[in-house]
């Protein structure tokens, strides 16, 4: 594996140390608010032309938030975090995603209590389909609820998108802004904060494949270009704009034209073992297009649920790296709803 889970929690530590550190001492406090949980959604963000702005929430897999207010103190307390790749999620709530993102929202709606809570990764870390993004808006979301709901749903995703920019190295709620809103979404513009959603088509189905390899998105914004050309500027807005035309038609076709990117998925080919072959293997069973999942290292394959069978697209991708001696996980799966209360 090119990147180590002390290696992720370094830089994230070496990003944060000049933050204010929220926390608290458990020992001190008086527990007796309820538990309430949230799922919060994995997401696929970029989709082709549409880098930090287009992003699609996923029926599956989910991370799970739960937490209770805790009276009479400040901040955050992160009591527990189980699920896949939870030795490398610090419990500091200064450099958690959850802890960050709900610290914010308890600072917005000026709250007089804190919050402890627990975290069952559904997401493995570096995956590529919003598992910090998943953390920050269940965490933000929670928050929220236990606030009393007095943020408009943009503050919510801001919230969110601030603990993106701590622990991912870039302020961006292109995982987080369908996580919270579900369905696909637009980001219009973040200076004002503008948000679109759009109901995406029923007969979209979406393979997930996720080799065993772990991409931080702070190490993989680092490979990115710092300027385009206007010759790639012209090609990712035709496609951006085709890509939401197709969406709200439910032209599965122009989905699959449209998902083109010709600057971000070439700069980060490197960091993925076998992407152009996975993506070929999907293209040759079926799918409309296959594409890096955000900054990686997840495979993304769109296909017709009416005329295609996405357990053979997802096979196809598995036994590709098995063949070459790595682990896949994968899962046939469809657009879903944001983060929701369970
Ligand atoms: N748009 C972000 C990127 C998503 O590609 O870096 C990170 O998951």
């Amino acid at each position: 594996m090119p990147f180590s889970c002390s290696l992720i929690l370094r830089v994230v530590v070496d990003k944060t140390l000049s933050n204010k550190a929220q926390y608290s001492d458990v020992g001190r406090v008086n527990m007796t608010d309820e538990w309430i949980k949230v799922a919060a959604p994995a997401t696929t963000s970029n989709i082709g032309p549409g880098f930090d702005i287009f992003g699609l929430a996923l029926k599956e897999p989910c991370d799970i938030i739960e937490g209770r207010k805790i009276p009479f103190i400040d901040g955050i307390i992160i009591s527990e975090v189980t699920g896949p790749g939870s030795e490398c999620i610090p419990l500091d709530p200064a450099i958690n995603s959850v802890g960050i993102a709900a610290a914010e929202v308890l600072r917005r709606c000026e709250a007089d209590f804190g919050i402890e809570i627990k975290i069952k990764k559904g997401i493995r870390p570096c995956s590529g389909i919003g598992s910090s993004g998943a953390s920050a808006a269940g965490g933000a979301y929670l928050a929220h609820l236990l606030c009393g709901e007095k943020l408009s749903e943009s503050e919510v995703i801001l919230c969110a998108a601030h603990a993106e920019d701590v622990t991912s190295g870039g302020f961006h709620a292109d995982n987080v802004a369908p996580c919270i809103l579900g369905g696909f979404t637009i980001i219009r513009s973040y200076e004002p904060f503008e948000v679109i959603k759009i109901d995406p088509p029923k007969d979209l189905g979406v393979v997930v494949a996720l080799p065993d390899v772990m991409v931080p998105t702070i190490e993989s914004r680092k490979v990115l270009p710092k300027e385009v050309s206007v010759r790639d500027l012209v090609f990712h807005v035709g496609n951006a704009s085709t890509l939401v035309y197709a969406m709200m038609k439910g032209d599965l076709a122009l989905i699959g034209r449209s998902v083109k990117d010709a600057v971000f998925e070439p700069a980060r080919t490197h960091l993925v073992p076998y992407l152009k072959e996975a993506e070929s293997e999907a293209m040759s069973h079926g799918a409309l297009i296959s594409f890096l999942g955000g900054s990686g290292p997840c495979v993304m394959s769109f296909y017709d649920k009416n005329t295609h069978n996405g357990e053979i697209i997802a096979k196809s991708i598995k036994d590709l790296y098995a063949k070459n001696g790595m682990k896949c996980d994968t899962w046939v799966t469809e657009c879903g709803e944001g983060c929701k209360r369970i």
